[in-house]
């Protein structure tokens, strides 16, 4: 099975209005002139960049945008919350759900991330969902434990079609923003876990399908040694996607 590797990059609340074009079309121009791959690109900006980011986009196929969160409901009075319709209409074909930012200071549960899924996969939009143990967890030994409930209570009640528009990244939170990297074993040995918890969920099919992303202080020259492990199909980039030439680096080890 050949997957295509997918490299997304992850701006958290950084980079204003001027900034987050600058920057964005810097990696198109990079892109342009670098890349030889089909390896596919998503950038995950702040909301007020997303219509602007994807119109910018519109000649370049090889690249989607994406938010990094959606509101669980439809509609209605959420003051100074974002539907997955809103979202979906500035022309972003992505959305992150279940960051562990977002579980961490916004208290969001495995049950509310089900929801948020939900929603999103009801307007059409992809899903980038994160996963990851804490370095507590992982100390104590129970990370695949954390996991399999993340997993379990967070997108195992989808169906085969539904779960098809998933693309699910590992993170482990000692490793997000820290410069600590998890070792590329440490990685492939959780991401053939998440795959054979897929397998067992569903089928070897769509284990074999799914798009598995890692991060975690992934850089230029991590990122050769974690991409090319069996089981690990891209990255989702935080801290190195707010600096062009770092992001086109780490898209170009898939080239
Ligand atoms: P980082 O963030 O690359 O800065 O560690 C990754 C993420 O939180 O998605």
């Amino acid at each position: 099975m050949i997957r295509r590797k997918i490299i997304a990059a992850n701006w958290k609340m950084n980079e204003d209005y001027d900034q987050g074009i600058k920057l964005f079309s810097t990696v198109i121009n990079l892109m342009d002139d670098e890349i030889t791959g089909d390896q596919q690109v998503i950038v995950c900006p702040p909301f007020i960049h997303l219509h602007s980011l994807a119109e910018l986009s519109k000649n370049h196929l090889q690249i989607s945008i994406g938010a990094q969160n959606a509101h669980q409901a439809e509609s209605g009075a959420y003051t100074g919350e974002i539907s997955a319709r809103m979202i979906r209409s500035t022309g972003a074909e992505y959305v992150i759900l279940g960051h562990s930012e977002r579980r961490l200071y916004f208290n969001e549960t495995n049950e509310l991330i089900a929801k948020k899924i939900d929603t999103a996969l009801l307007n059409t939009l992809n899903i980038i969902c994160c996963v990851g143990e804490s370095k507590k967890e992982r100390e104590a030994g129970q990370q695949f434990e954390v996991l399999k409930k993340q997993l379990t209570e967070g997108l195992f009640h989808l169906d085969e079609m539904q779960f098809a528009h998933l693309t699910i990244a590992y993170e482990p939170i000692w490793a997000i923003g820290t410069g600590v990297t998890a070792t590329a074993a440490q990685a492939q040995e959780i991401h053939q876990f998440i795959r054979q918890q897929i397998n067992t969920r569903y089928n070897e099919q769509i284990a074999d399908n799914i798009i598995l992303l890692y991060g975690g202080s992934c850089n230029p020259k991590n990122a050769v040694e974690l991409f090319y492990q069996k089981d690990i199909d891209g990255g989702l980039i935080g801290g190195a996607s707010l600096k062009a030439r770092d992001f086109v680096d780490i898209i170009k080890v898939c080239n």
